[in-house]
């Protein structure tokens, strides 16, 4: 994933809260905006900064839960079939 511009951070950290919103990323993240909490196998909470956030799904990312980007690195590839709505 590219870095995101203080610019685009200010935006997002104003935005409006809304319910939740998971996008599947073809041979890539989930991108996942609104209103939610991420909570670790122990119950408690993953920081985060912005309200939409990018979840790995490769399982290499060195920043997991969130994607550092390492999917392109590796070749990461979806069923394209998987993506798409039915
Ligand atoms: S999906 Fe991006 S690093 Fe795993």
């Amino acid at each position: 994933m590219s870095a995101a511009s203080p610019l685009d951070e200010q935006n997002d950290r104003h935005a409006p809260l809304s319910s939740p919103e998971i996008v599947v990323c073809p041979n890539g993240p989930l991108l996942v905006r609104g209103d939610f909490t991420i909570a670790a196998a122990n119950g408690g909470k993953i920081p985060r900064r912005r309200r939409t956030v990018a979840l790995c799904r490769c399982g290499a990312s060195g920043i997991k839960p969130y994607c550092d980007g390492t999917h392109k690195l590796i070749g990461f590839r979806t069923k394209p079939d998987t993506e798409n709505a039915v």
